[in-house]
């Protein structure tokens, strides 16, 4: 008994010394796994059948929970309904010939979908201001096997960054996932959340995922005007039109030569205005931003033609008196 003990020590140590140096130590043993590794969650079931097709003198499972002592069958299953051990390493023995005896490893990997996913601001609340950087963090919460899980960050729907681990520790963790961002001003109300997502191989059909709430971003912004000059001539009868997105929202002020007092809407009608320069003013809690109409009156025909011929008329009623 202590010799089998012994030998299968000196196995296992073998074993896994050749599958260090690439070795199919494993091809040469008569025993065969079905399913070859297995995938399970935390409590839940699982088996394993181990079979040969050579004569014996017994083979068995050797393993923490679900062993199945030695037999002279040639098929023998490994069967835990609810597995609570992280760390099992279950393996078959074989018996066979005087003195030959070998082993084949099962591969278990067990899961556990996290206690929670959230995420959060690092050092700040409130508003975000435009072209500062700010850290947003995902904390995954009891999860296993950390080296399988994957955070995945989102804004809106798309994927903007990914992180991995590299823990092999196979009982549950907490992992934390930071992002760095430099919000501008089209992401005023952007959504980001992150996702804990497992990926188990050829474990479960789709990988275990676990999305974090959403958490939505406020920029603050200065008015910028896409354009800063702008000619208007005053018989096309147009607005003088200064809105401007910024957040806050901007608060206006019109100032001209043309104006006795500043005005404070966000346009003005041309067709009230006499020509001349006028400059709008938009501001915010973060900046402003200027822009100048020019308002002209020239460049209408009509009126180029009815001056010509009113002073025509008058230069002639002129020599006539
Ligand atoms: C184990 O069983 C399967 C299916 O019955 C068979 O195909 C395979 O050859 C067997 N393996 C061994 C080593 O006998
Ligand atoms: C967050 O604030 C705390 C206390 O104010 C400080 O100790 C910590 O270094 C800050 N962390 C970061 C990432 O700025
Ligand atoms: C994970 O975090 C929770 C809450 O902070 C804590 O209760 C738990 O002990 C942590 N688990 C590990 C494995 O550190
Ligand atoms: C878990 O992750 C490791 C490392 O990326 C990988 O080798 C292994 O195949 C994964 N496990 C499963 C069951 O897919
Ligand atoms: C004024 O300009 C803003 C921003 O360019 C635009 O959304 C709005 O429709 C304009 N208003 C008028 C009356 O033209
Ligand atoms: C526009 O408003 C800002 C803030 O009130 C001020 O600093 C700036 O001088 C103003 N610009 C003009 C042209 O009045």
């Amino acid at each position: 008994m202590l010799q089998h003990y012994f030998g299968l020590v000196y196995l296992l140590a073998v074993s896994q010394l050749l599958s260090f140096t690439g070795s199919h130590a494993d091809d040469e043993c008569p025993l065969q796994l079905n399913p070859q590794r297995v995938v399970v969650k935390y409590g839940g079931s699982v088996s394993a059948d181990c079979n040969t097709s050579i004569q014996h003198k017994g083979m068995g499972w050797e393993a923490s929970e679900g062993a199945v002592p030695m037999s002279k069958d040639s098929l023998i299953t490994w069967r835990v309904s609810e597995l609570t051990e992280w760390d099992i390493t279950p393996y078959c023995y074989i018996n066979y010939n005087t003195d030959d005896q070998c082993i084949v490893t099962l591969p278990v990997t067990i899961y556990k979908t996290p206690d929670s996913v959230s995420i959060s601001t690092v050092n700040h609340s409130g508003p975000m201001i435009e072209g500062n950087q700010y850290e947003l963090q995902c904390d995954v919460l009891n999860v296993a096997p950390a080296q399988n899980l994957t955070v995945n960050w989102y804004k809106g729907q798309t994927l903007v960054d990914q992180s991995i681990f590299t823990d092999t520790i196979k009982t549950p963790v907490n992992k934390t996932s930071n992002l760095l961002i430099r919000p501008d001003r089209a992401d005023d109300g952007a959504q980001y959340k992150c996702e804990a997502k497992l990926e188990l191989g050829e474990g479960p059909q789709t990988p275990p995922t676990a999305p974090s709430e959403k958490l939505n971003i406020e920029v603050y912004y200065k008015p910028k005007h896409s354009s800063s000059i702008e000619t208007i001539s005053k018989t096309n009868d147009l607005t003088l039109n200064c809105t401007v997105k910024a957040n806050p929202a901007p608060t206006y002020s019109w100032i001209s030569d043309q104006l006795k007092n500043t005005i404070s809407t966000p346009m003005l009608s041309s067709s009230k205005l006499s020509s001349g320069t006028y400059t709008c003013n938009a501001t915010n809690s973060l900046g402003h931003g200027e822009k100048v109409f020019i308002l002209t009156s020239t460049g209408s025909r009509p009126t180029f033609w009815t001056v010509l011929i009113f002073s025509q008329f008058l230069v002639a009623s002129i020599m006539v008196t």
